[in-house]
């Protein structure tokens, strides 16, 4: 199917990710059919969108009739025959859980014509595995989208072994309709591209406080005030051209020897999780956190979290704004 003759779009599972990735489409103009297996999941969804698209209003990047109207284009449904019939695209973000995904796609596939583009969200499972039971497999296609999916720009468009050039194309296309930032992954592998390169610098990350080398806090810091300022603007082999290569080199030769290169799980993190710390959720991981530490608080943070990165969305993305 070509970028021209895509209308409709429904996205399945309204959870973390669907939510955020139906109201991408919904603010680049697309109906979207919104599907979840209970309608409470959806009532919700729906109140998350409403106050995320209050947030872009709030930044200039939508405008006040933008909200109404995309609502206007949202359905929602807990019933999947009517959620996909007619769509021309479809996203899925249900749990990643094979069995579960399987099914959906088997199922939706009996739903939708032949050339509906069926697109997974899955962050670690392949489209063989996915599309096992689907008979038309050259129409599908990963999308991995980075939560706040909303927010971030960037989202992987991988090719597995079947997806036609036709589907991978009309895939980046849309998504580069909508103002997200595409980028084109010529074929599976565990993790992508941005998962590995996030990986690779948490396992140094997680030893170096291990080893005790610095404080949580100031590793933190000097990430962020470090190459993850920097890397807003300019990606690792631009950085790396403007440093000089042979530089680069030099500094390859000199420390990859001392970098962790262990195959296991940090020992940091092995030790927090056998404990029963998880992070914010149960008030203590790398930072502890209040004990009566509330939903109020936690739903704060993700706003302040939410509006410094529109802010980002806005100066180095959304250029001509609304
Ligand atoms: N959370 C992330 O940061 C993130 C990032 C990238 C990719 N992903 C991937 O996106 C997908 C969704 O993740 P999430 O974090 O939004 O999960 P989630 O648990 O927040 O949402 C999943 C939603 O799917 C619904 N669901 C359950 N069974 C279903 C079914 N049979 N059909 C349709 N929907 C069903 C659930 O009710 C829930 O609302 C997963 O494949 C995950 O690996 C997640």
């Amino acid at each position: 199917m070509k970028l021209e003759e895509i209308r409709n779009i429904s996205v399945l599972g309204a959870g973390i990710m669907g939510h955020g990735i139906a109201q991408s489409f919904l603010m680049g103009g697309y109906p979207v059919s919104l599907y979840d297996v209970k309608g409470s999941i959806l009532d919700t969804a729906k109140a998350h969108m409403k106050n995320n698209l209050e947030l872009f209003r709030q930044f200039g990047l939508i405008g006040e009739q933008d909200i109404p109207l995309a609502f206007q284009r949202l359905s929602t449904h807990t019933d999947l025959k009517a959620a996909v019939e007619g769509s021309d695209f479809i996203v899925e973000a249900a749990p990643e859980d094979l069995p579960i995904k399987q099914a959906l796609f088997q199922r939706v596939e009996s739903f939708c014509r032949k050339d509906t583009i069926i697109a997974t969200n899955t962050s670690s499972l392949t489209l063989r595995e996915i599309g096992a039971q689907v008979k038309d497999k050259e129409r599908l296609v990963i999308t991995h989208w980075f939560n706040p999916p909303h927010i971030v720009p960037t989202v992987e468009v991988v090719k597995g072994e079947q997806t036609s050039d036709e589907t991978m194309a009309t895939a980046y296309g849309l998504l580069a309709k909508i103002k997200k930032v595409p980028v084109k992954i010529y074929r599976e592998l565990p993790g992508f591209v941005v998962n590995r390169i996030q990986v690779a610098m948490v396992r140094e990350v997680f030893d170096l406080y291990e080893q005790g080398i610095a404080s949580a806090e100031d590793i933190d810091r000097a990430v962020k005030g470090s190459f993850g300022f920097r890397l807003a603007s300019i990606g690792p082999l631009l950085t790396a051209d403007l440093g000089g290569l042979e530089l680069w080199l030099r500094v390859c030769e000199n420390l990859l020897p001392h970098i962790q290169s262990s195959k296991e799980s940090p020992k940091a993190l092995q030790g927090l999780v056998s404990q029963g710390h998880y992070g914010i959720k149960t008030g203590k991981g790398f930072y502890d956190y209040a004990l009566d530490f509330s939903k109020e608080e936690l739903d704060a943070a993700i706003q302040k979290r939410d509006r410094e990165f529109l802010n980002r969305l806005k100066q180095l993305y959304w250029t001509d704004g609304k």
